[in-house]
C-alpha cells in the first residue's frame, strides 16, 4: 500500500476591524508606547466587533482557506478549532459551531487546548488523522476573542493579546515533496499556574480573566523553544539555511529575536506580524501563514519553519513544506 503524507494545501485568516493602539491603552492603564514597543514590539492590535464570537471569525478564516484549496466545503471531513476563547465555556465545542456555520451536517469536529501552541496540536492531529487514513481532508483554525477574557486593568496582561483566526487545510498526498515534514509538540503541566484563565471545576468563582507570570514565562519561553526548533531541525538533518520562512508565535519580538539569534536566521527568514496584531494565540501562526502568503512571500514548496509555547506549559514546532498554490 502506498504511504499517504499530510500536507498543508491552503491558508487564510481574518482579523476584526478595531484597532486597540499602544496610545489607547496610555489612556486605560499605566502604560506608555515606548514602554510596550521596547518590550514588546506591538504598536496595535485588533479587537473583535461586540457582535462577533470567536466562531465568526473562524468561520471567515476558514471560508478562505477552503476557497483556496479548490476543495469543496463538503470535501472537509474533520474540523478541528484550537483557541482558549472558545464561543462556550466548555460546550459546545466552537469547532461543532464552525462546522455548523459551514453547513457541515455529519462531520466530526472538536476543540484542541492547548493555549497559544494550539495550532501546531492541531496540525499535529491533523497530521496524525491523514497519515492514519482516517481522514482525508482536515480544516485546522486558531482562532480568538481573548479581549473577553482580559482584565483592562491590568497593564502586564492586557497590552499584549489582540483577536483573530488563521485557518488551514490539511490534505493526504502520495507525493513526499508536498508533505508536512514533521511536528513536535511536548506540555509540562508542572507549570500549569504559569498562565491561566480560571473560573472552570477548580475554581468556578475564579475571575475568568487571563493571568501570567510574564518573566518568568518570558525566561522559560526562550529556553525551551530554541532547544525545540534546534532539536526539529536536528532531527530531520536540517541546517537553519533550509528554512525559507521562519513562522514563530508571536507573543513578544524579543522571545522572537532570541531564538532567531541563536538559529542564525537572516532577518528576511523571519515572518513579523507581532507589531500589529500582538498576540493573538492559537492564531497567531496562521495568521502569519496567512501574511506572508498574500504579500506573495510564500511559494509553493517553501520550507516553514513554525514554533509555539505557551499555556499548559504547552509547546511545539513543526516543519512544513507550502504545498499551496
Ligand atoms: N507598562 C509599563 N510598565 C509595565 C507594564 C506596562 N504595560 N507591564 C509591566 N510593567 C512594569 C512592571 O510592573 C515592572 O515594574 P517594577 O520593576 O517596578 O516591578 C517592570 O515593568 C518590569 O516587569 P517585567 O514583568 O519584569 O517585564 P518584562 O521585561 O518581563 O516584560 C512581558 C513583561 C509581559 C512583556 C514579558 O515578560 C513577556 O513577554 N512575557 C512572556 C509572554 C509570553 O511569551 N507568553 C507565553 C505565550 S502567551
Amino acid at each position: 500500500m502506498k504511504k499517504i503524507y499530510a500536507s498543508m494545501i491552503s491558508i487564510g485568516a481574518y482579523a476584526p476591524e478595531k484597532r486597540l493602539t499602544n496610545s489607547d491603552l496610555e489612556k486605560m492603564v499605566d502604560t506608555t508606547d515606548e514602554w510596550i514597543v521596547k518590550r514588546t514590539g506591538i504598536k496595535e492590535r485588533r479587537i473583535a466587533a461586540a457582535n462577533e464570537a470567536t466562531s465568526d471569525l473562524a468561520f471567515k478564516a476558514a471560508e478562505i482557506a477552503i476557497e483556496r484549496s479548490g476543495l469543496a466545503k463538503n470535501d472537509i471531513d474533520m474540523v478541528l478549532v484550537a483557541t482558549l476563547s472558545g464561543d462556550f465555556l466548555f460546550m459546545p465545542s466552537t469547532a461543532a459551531v464552525l462546522a455548523g456555520k459551514l453547513g457541515l451536517k455529519d462531520t466530526p469536529a472538536f476543540d484542541v487546548l492547548a493555549a497559544c501552541s494550539g495550532f501546531i496540536y492541531a496540525l499535529a492531529t491533523a497530521k496524525a488523522y491523514v497519515e492514519s487514513g482516517m481522514a482525508r481532508n482536515v480544516l485546522i483554525v486558531g482562532a480568538e476573542v481573548s479581549s473577553r477574557f482580559m482584565d483592562y486593568s491590568d497593564r502586564s496582561v492586557c497590552i499584549l493579546f489582540g483577536d483573530g483566526a488563521g485557518a488551514a487545510v490539511i490534505s493526504a498526498t502520495d507525493d513526499p515533496a508536498r508533505a508536512i515534514v514533521d511536528v513536535k509538540i511536548a506540555a509540562d503541566g508542572s507549570l500549569w499556574d504559569f498562565l491561566t484563565i480560571e473560573g472552570g471545576s477548580k475554581n468556578p468563582d475564579g475571575k475568568r480573566v487571563m493571568t501570567m507570570k510574564g518573566n518568568e514565562t518570558f525566561k522559560i519561553a526562550v529556553r525551551t523553544l530554541t532547544n525545540d526548533v534546534i532539536e526539529i531541525l536536528a532531527r530531520n538533518n536540517l541546517d537553519s539555511n533550509a528554512i525559507t520562512h521562519f513562522v514563530p508565535h508571536q507573543a513578544n519580538l524579543r522571545i522572537i529575536q532570541a531564538v532567531g539569534d541563536a538559529l542564525k536566521l537572516a532577518p528576511e527568514q523571519v515572518v513579523l506580524t507581532v507589531d500589529k496584531f500582538g498576540n493573538t494565540s492559537a492564531a497567531s501562526i496562521p495568521m502569519a501563514i496567512n501574511e506572508i502568503y498574500e504579500s506573495g512571500r510564500l511559494k509553493t514548496g517553501d520550507l516553514m519553519l513554525l514554533d509555539a509555547f505557551g499555556g499548559g506549559l504547552a509547546w511545539g514546532s513543526a516543519l512544513v513544506r507550502f504545498a499551496g498554490k
